[in-house]
């Protein structure tokens, strides 16, 4: 299960009385069901990051707290998996072994992890490069594994902060498409950052639009077009136009 409730986070940076502390977070509230997918989406500096790190138990909240199936996260552990933008995967570990450590660490039985493992390995598509060490896959083929390597410890939560920004163009966009279709076989709750309006309308059940520093939730716009999403269609087109309004009025009046 991983019923997603944030409520009322707020985070301030050094000491609150203090002229340099910083309110990065103000207030935010918003709720995600099980098994759905939400992008966090906001201008550079509006406290996404933030938000993911609370939800991932590296930072404490100030006030307020974020909670799996009314459980409050706070501290970091499988349960609450993030994705990094720069995969983060162990670079002496071949792609096999980066991906059955976590279940190492879980303690999952040997017979019982190395199948686990070759499964998700199956789910993103890298049977042929099992043996492969990071150094030799491409960006995209990184993300591939730090996804199975994520997914295979069975998060309640999976978190990911700008996944696809180290990719290009076209392997972002791959990505976007190979990412729906894993989580639509396997689905999870996601919490996903962006500042991409295309990534978070291609992605996402619901998109918690942020405003400028202190980061608060400006809207939180369902998305209820069928996937695939075709960004010609008619209502895509409409629900991007509404995002940019929403950012961009964000930008004029701070
Ligand atoms: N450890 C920290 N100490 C002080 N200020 C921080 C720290 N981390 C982030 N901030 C500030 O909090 C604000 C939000 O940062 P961040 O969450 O990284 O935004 P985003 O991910 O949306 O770009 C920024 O003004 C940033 O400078
Ligand atoms: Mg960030």
């Amino acid at each position: 299960m991983g019923r997603l409730a944030v409520n009322g986070v707020s985070k301030i940076y050094g000491e609150s009385d203090a002229s340099s502390s910083v309110v990065a977070l103000r207030d935010v509230t918003f709720e995600v069901p099980d098994n759905h997918f939400c992008s966090i989406l906001g201008h550079s500096g509006c406290g996404k990051t933030t938000l993911l790190n609370i939800a991932a138990g590296f930072e404490r909240a100030t006030t307020g707290a974020v909670m799996v199936d009314g459980v409050s996260i706070d501290l970091p552990g499988w349960r609450n998996t993030m994705i990094f933008q720069d995969y983060a995967l162990f670079p002496w570990m071949n792609v096999f072994q980066n991906i059955v450590f976590g279940l190492e660490m879980k303690e999952v039985a040997r017979k019982e992890r190395e199948d686990i493992t070759r499964h998700y390995i199956g789910l993103v598509g890298l049977e042929a490069f099992e043996t492969k060490f990071p150094h030799q896959l491409s960006g995209g083929m990184r993300q591939r594994v730090a996804i199975a390597r994520a997914l295979a410890v069975q998060p309640q939560l999976l978190l990911m902060d700008e996944p696809f920004a180290a990719l290009d163009a076209q392997n972002r966009s791959f990505m976007q498409d190979e990412l729906v279709r894993i989580w639509q076989r396997e689905p999870k709750t996601v919490l996903l950052v962006t500042h991409s309006i295309d990534e978070a309308i291609k992605l996402s059940d619901c998109i918690a639009v942020m405003t400028s520093r202190p980061g608060s939730v400006k809207e939180f716009v369902r998305v209820d077009l069928p996937r695939p999403r075709d960004e010609d269609d008619a209502p895509y087109i409409a629900l991007k136009r509404k995002l940019r309004e929403l950012i961009r009025d964000d930008f004029v009046s701070r």
